[in-house]
This record gives C-alpha cells, sequence and structure tokens, in this order.
C-alpha cells in the first residue's frame, strides 16, 4: 500500500471502529457476514444522517421561494433508463485477472492484478445499474431497475410541478432519497457504496448559456457554504473541475465540491451543468410535450438544468473524520472527541444525576430529561463516575452534559458541560431549553 493510501486507512479505520462500538454505522447483513457495500445505520448513526437530511431541506427548500421538494419512486418505468442515456452510458471499465480472477476498475489500478501480481484482460464497460423484476407471473415479470440517481424522477415530474404549483423560471425541484450502483470495487468504509443516498437540487432555468452559468457559480457558492457552515473545515474542502474528457455523457459543465481525508483528495458532491439533456430526452421518449410557455417573451422551449449532486452518506463519513479528534482531555489522560456540529450532533445533551442512588438527584433529573425530549434527541446517563459518563458523550459527539448535584435541590440550577471547551457552567434550570435553542441555532 503506498503511504498515502496507508494514512487515509489509518483515519477510516479509527472512525469505522468508533462507528460500530458507539452505534453509528454497523456492516450489513453483519451476523451473516455482511453483503459488500451495504451499511446499516445505528441509533446514533440513524440521527447524523437524519439531522443533515434535514439541514439540506432546511437550507435548500423550506427557506427558498424558488425551491419545492419532492420524493419520487425508486422503481420507474424502465424506458426512464434508456431516455436517460443510463443504460447505454453508466458504466465504469472493467478489468478481470486472468489468474485469480478478481475484478477492478480499470481506471483505479496499473497494469498488474493488485491482489497476485497476475496478468489482465482487457477492459470492457460494465453497466452499474441494478436490475429487479416487478410482477406476479414468471415470464411475464417487467424487468426494471433500483434507480442509479436519484435525478431522474425529479425530470419526469418537470410538467406534473409546473402544473401543479405556481413555480416560474428559474426554479428548483430538490429531492433526498436511496440511489443503487452495482459498484466495481465497493469500498473505503461507506465511501463507495451499492446502496447510498443522495440529496439533490435540479433547478432549471432559461436555455441560456450566460443566465444558466451564474446560476451554476451561485449553486457551487451555496453548498459550500453549507458545508462550511455545519462545521466542515475551510482547509479540507476544495472545488475541481472536471476536464472535458472526464464529463458524464449528459453534463457541459461540472465541479465536484472534494473532502480532504487526511492528504487525499475525496469527491463529495458534484455540482453540473446538464443542459437540456434530461427534459429533452423525456419528451423524445415519452412523446409528452415537456416545453416550458414563458408568459413573458410568448416564447416555447426547454428549461437548461444546474444540478448538486451529494452523498448523504458520504458527507455523514467526512463530517464523522473531520469532527474526529483524540487529544489530551487533563494531563496524562486522552479522549477520544467528535466535535460535530450541534446542529448534526446525535444527541443534543445528555442528563446525569451525579448519584445514581439518590433518588431525589434521579427524580429531578428525569424531571428534565422528559422535559428536554419533548423537543430534542437526548441522552440518560446514571452509571459510574462523571468523568466517564463525560468521555461516553464525547464519543458519541453529545454537545452538552447537564449534571443534577445536590446543589440543584437547593439553588435550582445544574451544571452544563461543554464538549469541546470541557467548561462547566451553573444553569438555571427553567433557563436549559433557552440556553440549547441559543446554541442550536
Ligand atoms: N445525479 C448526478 C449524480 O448522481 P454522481 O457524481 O454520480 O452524480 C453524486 O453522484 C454524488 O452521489 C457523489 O458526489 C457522491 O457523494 C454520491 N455517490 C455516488 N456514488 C456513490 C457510491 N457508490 N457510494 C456512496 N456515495 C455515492
Amino acid at each position: 500500500m503506498n503511504p498515502k493510501k496507508e494514512k487515509t486507512a489509518g483515519m477510516l479505520e479509527k472512525v469505522s471502529s468508533l462507528a460500530k462500538r458507539r452505534g453509528f454505522i454497523y456492516p450489513g447483513s453483519d451476523i451473516y457476514g455482511g453483503l459488500a457495500g451495504t451499511w446499516d445505520y445505528g441509533p446514533l448513526g440513524v440521527e447524523l444522517k437524519r439531522n443533515l437530511k434535514n439541514e439540506f431541506w432546511k437550507a435548500m427548500v423550506q427557506s427558498r421561494d424558488d425551491v419545492v421538494g419532492i420524493d419520487a419512486a425508486i422503481v420507474m418505468n424502465p424506458r426512464v433508463w434508456e431516455a436517460s442515456g443510463h443504460l447505454d452510458s453508466f458504466s465504469d471499465p472493467l478489468v478481470e485477472c486472468k489468474k485469480c480472477h478478481h475484478r477492478f476498475r480499470a481506471d483505479q489500478i496499473d497494469t498488474k492484478c493488485p491482489d497476485c501480481g497476475g496478468p489482465l484482460t482487457e477492459p470492457k464497460t460494465f453497466n452499474l445499474m441494478v436490475e429487479t423484476y416487478l410482477g406476479v407471473i414468471e415470464g411475464e415479470k417487467l424487468k426494471t431497475y433500483l434507480r442509479g440517481e436519484i435525478t431522474q424522477g425529479v425530470h419526469v415530474n418537470f410538467k406534473n410541478v409546473l402544473d401543479s404549483t405556481r413555480m416560474k423560471l428559474p426554479f428548483g425541484v430538490a429531492q433526498v432519497g436511496k440511489a443503487f450502483r452495482n459498484e466495481i470495487t465497493p469500498g473505503e468504509f461507506t465511501f463507495r457504496s451499492r446502496e447510498f443516498e443522495q440529496m439533490e437540487l435540479q433547478f432549471y432555468t432559461k436555455p441560456d448559456m450566460e443566465e444558466s452559468m451564474r446560476w451554476f457559480e451561485y449553486w457551487k457558492g451555496e453548498r459550500r457554504k453549507w458545508y462550511l457552515s455545519l462545521g466542515l473545515r475551510e482547509e479540507n474542502l476544495r472545488f475541481k473541475e472536471h476536464g472535458k474528457d472526464q464529463l458524464a455523457h449528459y453534463a457541459r459543465a461540472a465541479f465536484d465540491i472534494e473532502y480532504q481525508l487526511e492528504s487525499e483528495w475525496k469527491e463529495m458532491e458534484g455540482v453540473h451543468h446538464r443542459g437540456d439533456w434530461d427534459v429533452r430526452r423525456h419528451q423524445e421518449y415519452s412523446k409528452v410535450d415537456l416545453t416550458y410557455f414563458d408568459e413573458e417573451t410568448k416564447e416555447r422551449f426547454l428549461p437548461f438544468i444546474i444540478e448538486t449532486s451529494g452523498g448523504v452518506d458520504r458527507a455523514a463519513l467526512f463530517f464523522l473524520v473531520d469532527a474526529y479528534h483524540e487529544e489530551e482531555a487533563k494531563e496524562g489522560e486522552m479522549r477520544t472527541v467528535l466535535k460535530l456540529h450541534p446542529k448534526l450532533a446525535p444527541m443534543k445533551a445528555a442528563v446525569f444525576p451525579l448519584l445514581k442512588n439518590k433518588p431525589e438527584l434521579v427524580k429531578l433529573a428525569r424531571t428534565i430529561y422528559d422535559d428536554l425530549k419533548k423537543e430534542w434527541m437526548v441522552a440518560w446517563d446514571d452509571r459510574g463516575n462523571i468523568g466517564k459518563r463525560y468521555f461516553a458523550q464525547d464519543e458519541a459527539g453529545t454537545p452538552f452534559c447537564i449534571t443534577v448535584d445536590f446543589d440543584s435541590l437547593e439553588k435550582g440550577d445544574v451544571t452544563v458541560r461543554d464538549r469541546d471547551s470541557m467548561k462547566q457552567e451553573r444553569v438555571k434550570i427553567s433557563d436549559i431549553p433557552a440556553y440549547l435553542r441559543a446554541k442550536l441555532l
């Protein structure tokens, strides 16, 4: 392994081990020995992913007048994939080792088999679409596909959205959902999976190159700002332009937002200028008029599409990596802490009674816990000493720990300990919700 890869593997190993131990991410079908390229999100992971998707929705749909949401079916009429070009062009070059018969993506290896050094076959194209069959009668089952990208569910509904809303160009349709790809070499933890989630915006503009490129630049900027606003470190983000030979079959211009995983830059999101590819092809294949009527100019045309397409699982992975710290808590004592943005943290706070065997402390702590749970995901812990509980919450990324002690009974306040600074302050019990709300803004 080259030293660069080894370093990356080091960080991925640490994060995947923490992820399994603490219930963020488990290998899919774990007790059966797993299934390559599939992952199951545990109690903390599901919250992290849900928070990410909620933040995406807030920024891209809820806070905007020019974007609406949609949730289309995963399985679509197979003609969709003929029209979109996925059956012809959605493929990777595959080579096979003539000795051990292991298969690899030709663009990821050199001239020999990385496993046994054997000679390789000539590359052949391998389609990434995952086939499935619908219907109950053998021989009459419809062969179709699990969607390879969530994009097409939006474009086939372009007319439905126009007819059922008052949206006028320029406007966008956002979607979050699962996609499936028969990746030749799934790996690097969740980075390349066969089942994963995407969060996308398809933004329709007039078919004018200058105007559409202005939107392209605008959305590039917005998506970068979104990652930064959720705490990703700026030095670990960059844009990478696709060269003409790297462009996908539909793209006129494309930039990746990349994350620096230790010393390697990895794709996290793509911003693509799709021209009018999707609407033109769906109009041609469905024979349904998908043109837009511009009331100002009285013209009919097919719109251009600017797309932002991010991976929820990749983002979750990179946020975990970015937040992962091993540091000295006090002299001679190390801690592992996930410094996740409070908006992304699975648990917003943990509540502890100082002592488990003092019913009056447990009762008051329980009241605070039950009250906070109405608004947020909150953890409860009454095991072991407070120091150990802090460390357990640090690993889970919980930003605030609230301890009820004997002073709380007399003075009506608690200790709130901040995950990152480890500083403690006293906060009135009645002020805790407002305190948390302010920190979660
Ligand atoms: N609609 C355009 C599209 O799907 P893409 O670059 O193929 O473009 C967009 O995918 C994003 O989806 C990627 O930037 C990545 O975050 C995520 N993604 C793609 N393939 C993935 C895989 N095998 N595992 C996890 N995430 C993946």
